[in-house]
């Protein structure tokens, strides 16, 4: 049976590489910060007691900013494979924390892979990189574009990404980046946009809110469906060579073609509901990212299947199911009247 282990594995895509590898039959190891409340939520259909004997996914406590801990859960668990997904993954947040965003997003990749050299094993390793890391540099991108990054988040990935080649160029480690264009789901964060706009959607047809509050609807991103992006980190780490991949749909979509198709599938006119909160805009803005996957097509056959208006379908009925299985006292509207989310709410407006 394979060994792998997950950092981040209580976020979006690593709940869904959680699923995949499970179904593949391995063994799943998760690293989950400790918190004052549960952040196990996206892992609860296949959390198992610790006392079953034949379970298969084992969560440890850690932190990528405690690399002491890294090396002991290395020697503990002896991966085969070592996802690296774990970081403070919100652009908008890095303005606000940059040191915060580059000891975690950037250091904790290094404290990882050190963990691994240490180990001694032959170990393959995912690095989640991103498009961000090409952030002024105009679509389409692939893995020959230039990076000029637009924000903390971005240059702490740009950092990660070139300690990943090191440390397969230096020590022949199997170490690759995939480079992922944005990927969504209904386990997307609440304050990442895609989810912002189909949760108030649902919302707004259920009565329960009248507007939900924007920045820039002029960006372009290549937004694609997480489950089919988890299977390609899984598809690099299998390939004969390690190399650095984009995965990417290649169509691009403005943040209002985003909120158009959300609104459309409940039959409401996006402009009685959308309003303008320049809260929500960022010091430095990434225009537009479209990515060129053909790289990962010809070497191993990955490509997105879900286009936009598809996936902008799949998460507001995800949030519709959500409201339709709730008690009516669980429904209470956000103190703030709209679709603002608290933790959106509290951040500082630009400038700072
Ligand atoms: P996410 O939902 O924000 O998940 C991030 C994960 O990292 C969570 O499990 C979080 O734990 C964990 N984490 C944060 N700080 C940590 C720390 N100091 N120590 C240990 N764990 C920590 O992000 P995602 O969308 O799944 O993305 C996964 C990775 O891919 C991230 O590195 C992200 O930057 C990168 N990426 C994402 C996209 C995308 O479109 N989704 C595209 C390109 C690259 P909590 O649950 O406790 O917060
Ligand atoms: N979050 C948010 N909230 N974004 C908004 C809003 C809003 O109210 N209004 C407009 N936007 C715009 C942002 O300015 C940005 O141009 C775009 O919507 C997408 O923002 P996010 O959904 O926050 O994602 P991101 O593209 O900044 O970053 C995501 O994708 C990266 C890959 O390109 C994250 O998942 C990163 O971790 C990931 O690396």
């Amino acid at each position: 049976m394979k060994r792998a282990l997950i950092t981040g594995i209580t976020g979006q895509d690593g709940s869904y590489l959680a699923d995949l590898l499970l179904e593949k039959g391995y063994e799943v190891h998760g690293i989950v910060r400790r918190s004052s409340s549960f952040n196990t939520r996206r892992l609860d259909h296949i959390y198992r007691d610790p006392h079953d004997s034949d379970r298969r996914l084992m969560l440890h406590y850690g932190d990528v900013s405690d690399a002491s801990r890294l090396v002991t859960l290395l020697m503990r668990i002896r991966p085969d494979e070592v996802y690296h997904l774990a970081a403070q993954s919100h652009v908008r947040v890095s303005f606000d924390e940059p040191e915060h965003t580059g000891d975690t997003t950037g250091m904790g990749t290094t404290r990882l892979l050190e963990a691994i050299l240490m180990s001694g094993r032959d170990i393959r390793y995912y690095q989640a990189s991103s498009s961000e890391m090409f952030g002024a540099t105009p679509p389409p991108q692939n893995e020959q574009t230039a990076f000029h990054p637009r924000s903390p988040y971005g240059a702490a990935k740009v950092y990660s990404y070139w300690m990943t080649r090191n440390y397969r160029e230096a020590h022949g480690m199997f170490a690759v980046n995939g480079i992922l264009f944005n990927h969504e789901s209904p386990r997307r964060g609440e304050t990442f946009v895609t989810r912002k706009i189909a949760r108030a959607a649902a919302r707004i047809k259920a009565g329960l809110d009248r507007y939900v509050y924007l920045g820039n609807l002029d960006a372009v991103r290549d937004w694609g469906y997480a489950p089919e992006y988890v299977e390609g980190m899984w598809q690099m780490l299998q390939l004969d060579r390690p190399d650095d991949y984009v995965l990417a749909t290649g169509v691009g979509s403005t943040v209002r073609e985003f909120v158009e198709h959300c609104f459309a599938h409940v039959c409401l006119d996006w402009h009685d509901h959308v309003r303008h909160d320049e809260a929500y805009l960022r010091p430095a803005e990434v225009d537009a990212l479209v990515g060129d996957a053909s790289k990962a097509r010809e070497e191993f056959g990955w490509s997105a299947r879900t286009p936009v208006d598809r996936l902008a379908q799949i998460m507001v009925d995800a949030e519709l199911e959500q409201l339709a299985t709730k008690t009516p006292e669980t429904w209470s509207a956000p103190p703030f009247a709209d679709s603002r989310t608290f933790r959106e709410h509290v951040a500082p407006a630009v400038p700072r």
